[in-house]
């Protein structure tokens, strides 16, 4: 084998390593975002959720799942309340108005997912009363706004409509 087909020869082993390597990074990155997109029938029946809320005290919460994710939904005090309603939108990082987010002062429903990386908050903690995210430390107010920490964004509320007094559906 003369020098210019060795030469050759190792260029074709290099592309053929590159071009491999390369179908697989994008094969491995596509996937979960192709799956995602396909939900399961399970998944799909759960596309509305119906909710009793009629056992739920003044003060007390529940989580529901909803399309394989947690849903809280929180029967507020008159403290809470009136607690959500009074803060400035100047003291927010996500300066949204209770109002905006509750269709009832008494009911709030929100996706149970801190903004920041996804985890689940724990309900009345933290230093507004509300929900505290302990994965990094971002505190959540009475009307699930972030007030402290790193997360960006105030929890999520979903879709979701009063069937009656003490039915709500999720979807
Ligand atoms: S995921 Fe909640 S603070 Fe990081």
């Amino acid at each position: 084998m003369n020098n210019s087909e060795q030469k050759n020869n190792r260029r074709d082993f290099l592309f053929t390593a590159t071009y491999t390597v390369g179908a697989v990074g994008i094969g491995a990155t596509i996937w979960p975002f192709i799956d995602q997109m396909n939900p399961d029938s399970s998944v799909k029946a759960l596309a509305t959720t119906e909710v009793d809320i009629s056992q739920i005290q003044p003060g007390k919460s529940i989580t529901v799942l909803w399309r394989g994710k947690p849903v809280f939904i929180k029967r507020r005090t008159p403290t809470e309340i009136s607690e959500a309603q009074s803060v400035s939108l100047d003291d927010l990082k996500h300066p949204e108005k209770d109002k905006d987010r509750v269709k009832k002062a008494e009911w709030l429903v929100m996706m149970g997912i801190c903004s920041h990386l996804g985890c689940v908050p724990l309900s009345d903690k933290g230093d507004y009363n509300g929900w505290f995210c302990p994965c990094h430390g971002s505190h959540y107010d009475t009307s699930g706004r972030i007030r402290k920490g790193p997360a960006p964004t105030n929890m999520e509320i979903p879709v979701y409509a009063f069937i009656d007094d003490n039915t709500i559906k999720i979807g």
